[in-house]
């Protein structure tokens, strides 16, 4: 089903109050709410005005593309309709300057051609220059079946805007202008991909729907068909899709680039058509790239990755490719340089490429880096075969429990406590086994605490990590250093010294349920009476009296019944003291 849920229900307010906001955060714009026109405050009377506009619903596209660099106007209609004439007529005789002409770039709509075309032959009849280019760039729809309608505009339609707005700040004639929006328009092709219709504020529920396990390929930006509908495949076989309509020049009914040239240079924009998360949009973009390197050996010079022009909410995206030609009438200027040409709008999303330096391959921060990394020696020593045995003992203890805290966690948690202690316990083992043992203290403490964090990851991994280097930290506070051994004494301390590092980051005291409810009465036993074995009794004693606490931190904070199950992470920490404590 596709949602009707909005905070917005009123189409007409939607669009008047979103196009109000556009000056709000770009004060070089104007807007007329009446006409929905957006436009610069400042006219360029030297220079050619480019303006554009269609339905509302494609935001950024076009309101958020004015500003200095890419439109001089834009002019919005409703929701996926377009703009009337007359409202046309009032941009290209009052919004824009036109000493040097205006050029409308506009999307190949019925509407849209129908009102632009009528608004400017009357701003032609009051003796203005106007010309008009229309892009056609999606290929999602073949010949065949479009027939009369024609290929429709989608997101490639920015790319023209980008390149052309440049074109005309930076000095091009109408002429110019014109040409080259056309010679932009002619290498883009585009084609879009939908997991589900949109629904419009304020209009019925849609009836047409996908299944759930559909894709709808070449699906336009106002729920229009597109050419087929796929079972969810692959994201790889659905990018192969893709880019087979864009490209394939022996697809007889595509083929709208003709042959490619291995030469040939691209520019790539993936655009998001509203409703998906830049997690999978980043994912997508990965796939696209690589299949675009690997089946076609094109590396595009440019990529583009954003939301440039929406379907409202729509849960789908969009492939453009644009093939970079020479412009013969401006041999110094390449549409590279237009795409990189500064902008002062809140709508396009592009790279600074302008500032990239492509030459160095490395930072030149590496060998400090590499030098913050290597931890510098205690001059300390330690029992290592002592260390290891008792370590060892504890950590295969926690092993064994896996299923016990496991259960706990079920209840109280979300079920991954058992497994992350498990995990976190055999890659220090491991580690111990492996005889990567360091023969500093300092050293080999910093070291298990970046191998528990690793292992163990999330909240519980940085927990023991900081405690475990507030552990090092506490060593290293031992004087006078050189040559000295750490015995229980120094253990003692600086374990007590960890604790309170982990006090520093965590509000969890005795009593709150937590992991400290181990911690501190082993640290506290051992460091007043050197009883090891007493320390984990009362480790364990304090683990198992979490069953009756309230929780006021961490995981078990939102869980209504707690059922007497005492805190996995509380049982895990005491359990590896009980294992600890019987090598001594
Ligand atoms: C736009 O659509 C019309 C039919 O409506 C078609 O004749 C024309 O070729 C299309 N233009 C572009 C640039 O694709
Ligand atoms: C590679 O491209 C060709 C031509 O478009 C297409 O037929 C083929 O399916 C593509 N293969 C892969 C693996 O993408
Ligand atoms: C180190 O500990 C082991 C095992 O507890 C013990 O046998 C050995 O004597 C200790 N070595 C030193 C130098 O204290």
């Amino acid at each position: 089903m596709v949602s009707t849920k909005h905070f917005v229900h009123d189409p007409d307010k939607l669009v008047a109050s979103a196009i109000s906001a556009i000056p709000i955060a770009n004060p070089s714009l104007a807007v007329d709410v009446e006409n929905k026109i957006i436009y610069r405050k400042v006219a360029e009377s030297e220079k050619v005005s480019v303006i554009s506009g269609g339905g509302a619903g494609h935001e950024p596209s076009f309101a958020s593309y004015v500003g200095k660099g890419i439109l001089n106007a834009a002019v919005s209609g409703s929701i996926f309709a377009s703009p009337s004439s007359s409202q046309i007529l009032t941009a290209l005789t009052s919004k824009v300057a036109s000493n040097k002409g205006i050029l409308q770039v506009i999307m190949n709509y019925t509407g849209d051609a129908l009102n632009f075309g009528l608004g400017s032959e009357k701003a032609k009849a009051a003796g203005k220059q106007v010309e008009t280019v229309i892009v056609g760039d999606d290929v999602g729809v073949g010949r065949q079946k479009s027939g009369k309608v024609g290929r429709r505009g989608i997101a490639g339609t920015v790319l023209v805007h980008k390149i052309v707005g440049a074109a005309a700040d930076s000095g091009f004639t109408l002429k110019q202008c014109r040409d080259l929006a056309q010679l932009v328009a002619r290498n883009i092709v585009s084609v879009g991909c939908s997991l589900s219709h949109v629904h419009v504020p304020g209009s019925e529920p849609v009836t047409e729907t996908l299944e759930e396990d559909q894709i709808e390929i070449g699906m336009g930006i106002h729920n229009e068909q597109g050419s087929e509908r796929v079972k969810t495949p692959d994201l790889p076989l659905l990018v192969e899709k893709l880019l087979k309509q864009l490209l394939d020049p022996n697809d007889k009914d595509r083929a709208f680039l003709g042959q490619l040239r291995p030469e040939d240079e691209w520019v790539l924009l993936l655009n998001n058509l509203g409703g998906v998360s830049p997690l999978e949009m980043g994912a997508i973009l990965n796939e696209v790239v690589s299949a675009l390197g690997s089946n076609y050996s094109i590396k595009p010079k440019r990529v583009y990755s954003g939301t440039f022009m929406t379907s409202l909410n729509g849960l789908g995206f969009s492939i453009s490719l644009l093939r970079i030609e020479a412009i013969p009438f401006k041999s110094d200027t390449s549409f590279i340089d237009l795409l990189d040409y500064p902008h002062e709008t809140i709508g396009w999303t592009g790279p600074q490429a302008r500032f990239w330096d492509t030459t160095s391959t490395q930072n030149n921060f590496s060998t400090e880096a590499v030098a913050a990394e290597r931890i510098e020696a205690s001059g300390l020593n330690f029992n290592k075969t002592a260390f290891k045995e008792s370590v060892s003992a504890g950590l295969q203890a926690v092993i064994s429990a896996e299923a016990q805290i496991t259960k706990y966690d079920d209840v109280v948690g979300d079920g991954d406590c058992g497994t992350t202690f498990k995990r976190g316990a055999e890659a220090v083992l491991s580690f111990l086994q492996d005889d990567r043992l360091p023969d500093d203290p300092v050293v080999a403490m910093t070291e298990i605490a970046n191998t528990v964090e690793k292992a163990m990851g999330g909240t519980s991994g940085a927990i023991f990590s900081i405690f475990l280097t507030g552990f090092a930290e506490g060593l290293r506070e031992i004087q006078p250093g050189a040559g000295k051994s750490v015995g229980m004494k120094e253990w003692c301390d600086a374990a007590s010294y960890a604790l309170k590092t982990l006090y520093s980051y965590t509000p969890a005291r005795p009593g709150d349920r937590t992991l400290v409810d181990a911690f501190h009465p082993f640290i506290d036993t051992v460091s007043q009476t050197g009883d090891v074995q007493d320390a984990a009794k009362k480790a364990m004693q304090g683990a198992e009296s979490t069953a009756t606490m309230a929780a006021k931190l961490g995981r078990s904070t939102y869980v209504r019944d707690l059922e007497n199950t005492p805190d996995p992470g509380a049982v895990g920490v005491a359990t590896f003291f009980e294992g600890f404590a019987k090598t001594f």
